[in-house]
């Protein structure tokens, strides 16, 4: 790419935003040239308006700290600076549905890591090795928004990230039904130990919302477009739990499954290391090299050696094996804040990039 395209970060001050901002450090495509958050943080450099609420492990790029922040709100001002932005911000969902729609309408792209328009019919919800295909019905979107380049695309949510590629990869033996449970990391939940005490040594059995999306978010990825909207996939059927764990980062699922067609282990095994899409033909520059890894050791996945598999961009599978009452049961994990979050829609962005959906102003 000859010039860098200009990014904005909706909600950089939070915890996704901070990813957004630790991923795009050196990025070969992108350059974070505009930051903004709440009114509360509007007119401060970055620096000061994170304070000491930054959580990356790297330290805080010296390329944004000097940056003003501006208000989330004021869409006009910062759509201006922007060739698209990335949107991290925590509001009401009405909220950020109108706000992403209104930067869409300035044409200027929206790669959302919000839930809010997830359920929006000609919004594609995209993990690139799986449903790049589903970008096809922005043409229908930019129809209905009266746009020639601003449109919204999103992510799906981090906690079926350890466990939808597995269906993706094992199509053909036609996935039937699956009995999930997720244990999530507190930073799925914007937290810390410091900011969440009371999560030491805890297990909280209910995360609001998580189980619902769990069980259905997959369905839409597995859809396919028709008339300009997607319409979800019909099969598996899915059933989940969602517990919230006293780790940093890395969601983990301990999976039950049924096929249509059973195949031995180590069919299933070949189709999880062999699987790819279009990130890793097109070598977008954060694809995986290998997007699933199976790892045969009966201790992992383990978060500890396992969640930044990749740079955090790839999933781990391990433990396959049949089950007495379902055909097999397996473990899963991924990092949530990167594939699950921040890393997913860069991947998103740079997949609509290479397809032409992206373009400098
Ligand atoms: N954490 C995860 O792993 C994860 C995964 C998937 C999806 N998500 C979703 O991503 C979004 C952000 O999550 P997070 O964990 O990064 O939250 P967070 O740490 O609480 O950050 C929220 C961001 O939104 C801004 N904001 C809050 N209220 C606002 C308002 N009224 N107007 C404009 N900006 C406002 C904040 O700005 P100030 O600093 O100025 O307050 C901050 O930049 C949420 O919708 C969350 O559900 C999170």
């Amino acid at each position: 790419m000859e010039k860098k395209l200009r990014v904005g970060i909706l909600g950089a001050t939070g915890m996704v935003g901070q990813r957004f901002i630790a991923l795009l450090e050196n990025h070969p495509w992108f350059e974070v040239v505009t930051v903004a958050a709440s009114p509360r943080s509007a007119g401060k450099t970055y620096e000061e308006a994170v304070g000491g609420r930054w959580k990356m492990d790297t330290p805080m790029p010296e390329a944004v700290k000097k940056l003003v922040v501006l208000n989330v709100n004021e869409v006009e001002k910062v759509a201006s600076t922007v060739d698209f932005v990335f949107s991290a911000v925590d509001m009401t969902k009405e909220e950020i549905k109108a706000i992403e729609e209104a930067y869409a309408k300035t044409e200027t792209p929206v790669v959302s890591n919000n839930s809010a328009h997830r359920w929006t019919p000609d919004v594609p919800m995209v993990v690139p090795e799986i449903n790049a295909e589903h970008f096809g019905v922005i043409k229908d979107q930019k129809k209905r928004l009266g746009t020639q380049r601003g449109f919204i695309a999103v992510k799906p949510n981090c906690s079926i990230q350890s466990y939808a590629p597995c269906l993706a990869a094992w199509k053909e033996f036609g996935p039937k039904e699956l009995v999930v449970t997720t244990y999530q990391a507190i930073s799925g939940a914007g937290k810390t130990f410091k900011d969440w005490p009371e999560m030491e040594g805890n297990i909280i059995p209910y995360i609001g919302g998580e189980e619902e999306k769990s069980e259905k978010e997959p369905l839409r990825v597995l859809g396919k477009v028709e008339n300009g909207q997607i319409v979800m996939a019909d099969s598996p059927k899915i059933t989940c739990q969602c517990v919230r764990v006293p780790v940093l980062n890395g969601h983990t699922a301990a999976v039950f499954i049924n096929f249509e067609k059973k195949p031995s282990k180590e069919e299933l095994i070949e189709k999880l290391v062999t699987f790819k899409g279009f990130p890793q033909e097109a070598e977008l520059p954060s694809a995986p090299k290998q997007f699933i890894q199976y790892l045969e050791e009966e201790n992992r996945p383990q978060v500890t050696l396992d969640v930044n598999y990749e740079n955090g961009m790839g999933v781990s599978i391990g433990r396959l094996r049949e089950d007495s009452i379902y055909d097999y049961k397996f473990i899963g994990l991924s990092h949530n804040t990167v594939r699950g979050a921040a890393g997913g829609a860069v991947l998103c962005a740079e997949a609509l990039t290479a397809k032409g959906y992206i373009q400098a102003k």
